[in-house]
């Protein structure tokens, strides 16, 4: 099999059937939404026909700037945040060696990330370690104003303009932004950067296939058109609009008919940390879309097997408001046996000659058994194998399933207007100018 596939045959028995139905008819309806581009935030829908619409000219562009960053790099900083950072940062997680960082020969640069906070440590700690080596930047903001990383880059521009001079490092940074507006495009067309856009009608959050993660990803040697192949396949798959087969559609019923009785929090669950970054992607991607006037599903995110033995505990007996969506992987890239011991002293000898990958797989099998007992539902997806092709299916199916999950919720899928608050609140803090009484009243409240 090399697709994915769904089986919500551990979280049926936990749903009302005749609200289960309800539901399905719901999410057909949000199928036609979506596809007809009916629903709310239909001026946000790009995405939808991104992998088929991926033009060769633009790949190739990407593929030569991959090159350039190669000769010249040992390092490639990213900077962005949120939608403009986890996607490129799951796929490349996912996809390179686990201890990459480590290994002193290296094919390609290693990708290193800025912006997507504001720590004075990090970023400080970033130059210090810039300074040794050659280095590009991509930075990737779809507004051109997002604070993070354009005090990001900032600092990174003034460090490669003086450690190569203004030219030089003109030919070291590359820009991924809107079409017309934000601080970010002046600048790139003034400095010549070689830049991307980002289509007007594709979100933060859905635009892991535009230039936003294919650079990135092409930049670590990754195959982007394995990527995009994958990603087209789903987009095929998801066309069907049969609620029992569609497996966007049947994850998007099925959460919300656990939603409906009372499991608020969904857990994304794998057994390999490749994946971490995947999860955090995934929580964006469904946290942003879904929470907001007051409801949606509480995204989060664990780490199996090392999560059993902090937050197993919990899972297995604490309030029952979960669920878990499991990242079932099949087969690992490599081999590696647990080995025979003479005399047995740790008792282990029934283990030997097992792949560790059979055992982390009865690990998997055990938890959602103990799980599924304790009263926690279980939607495992199965995931054939950890590559680019099978990347992009996911990375597909998973935001057409929340797009029909947020209309099935009756949220706008596509907005998000509750990340604003803290930034009036910080701008305030900061002194900007126009916000005077707000930093006054603030102030007020943090004496
Ligand atoms: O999904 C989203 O829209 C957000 O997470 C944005 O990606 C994030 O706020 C960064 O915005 P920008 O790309 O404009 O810097």
């Amino acid at each position: 099999m090399h697709q994915i596939s769904i089986d919500i045959s551990k979280a049926t028995g936990f749903v009302d059937p005749e609200v289960y139905s309800k539901i399905k008819a719901e999410v057909v309806a949000s199928h036609e939404q979506l596809t007809k581009g009916s629903g709310r935030g239909n001026d946000f829908l790009g995405w939808l026909k991104l992998p088929s619409l991926v033009t060769e000219d633009l790949t190739r562009k990407i593929k030569a700037d991959a090159a350039k960053m190669k000769a010249s790099s040992r390092w490639v900083v990213v900077i962005g945040i949120g939608g403009s950072y986890l996607g490129a940062r799951a796929v490349v997680d996912a996809l390179s060696h686990p201890f990459h960082s480590m290994m002193d020969q290296k094919e390609f640069p290693g990708l290193v990330y800025a912006g997507e906070n504001l720590s004075e440590d990090y970023h400080a700690g970033l130059l210090e370690v810039l300074d040794k080596s050659d280095y590009s930047v991509i930075v990737i903001s779809k507004s051109g104003t997002t604070t993070e990383p354009a005090v990001a880059f900032r600092l990174l521009k003034a460090h490669l303009e003086k450690k190569y001079g203004e030219t030089d490092a003109a030919s070291r940074i590359y820009v991924v932004t809107d079409a017309a507006h934000g601080a970010l495009k002046k600048m790139a067309d003034e400095k010549k950067y070689s830049s991307y856009v980002i289509p007007d009608d594709v979100g933060g959050r859905y635009s892991v296939l535009t230039p936003v993660g294919l650079l990135p990803i092409a930049a670590a040697g990754f195959d982007i058109d394995a990527l995009i192949k994958g990603a087209k396949k789903m987009e095929k798959v998801c066309q069907s609009g049969s609620a029992d087969e569609n497996p966007a559609m049947v994850y998007a019923a099925i959460r919300n008919a656990l939603y409906l009785s009372g499991k608020t929090t969904e857990i994304m669950v794998n057994f390999q940390p490749d994946l971490f970054y995947f999860t955090e992607w995934w929580k964006q991607l469904f946290g942003e879309s879904e929470g907001k006037e007051n409801k949606g599903i509480y995204p989060s995110g664990v780490g199996f097997t090392t999560d059993l033995h902090s937050m197993g505990q919990y899972i297995q007996e604490g309030l029952r408001m979960l669920f878990e969506t499991t990242l079932s992987v099949n087969s690992p890239r490599t081999e590696l046996r647990v080995p025979f011991v003479d005399g047995d002293p740790d008792g282990l000898n029934f283990l030997a000659g097992k792949r560790l990958s059979e055992i982390n797989k009865m690990a998997e099998m055990g938890t959602l058994l103990a799980h599924v007992d304790g009263g926690v539902p279980n939607i495992r997806i199965g995931v054939p194998q950890i590559n680019e092709e099978i990347i992009g299916q996911l990375i597909y199916f998973f935001e057409f399933a929340c797009a029909l999950s947020g209309y099935t919720l009756g949220v706008n899928p596509f907005d998000q207007p509750g990340v604003e608050a803290y930034k009036k609140n910080m701008f305030a803090l900061l002194g900007k100018p126009g916000f005077e009484k707000e930093g006054e009243s603030l102030r007020k409240r943090l004496e």
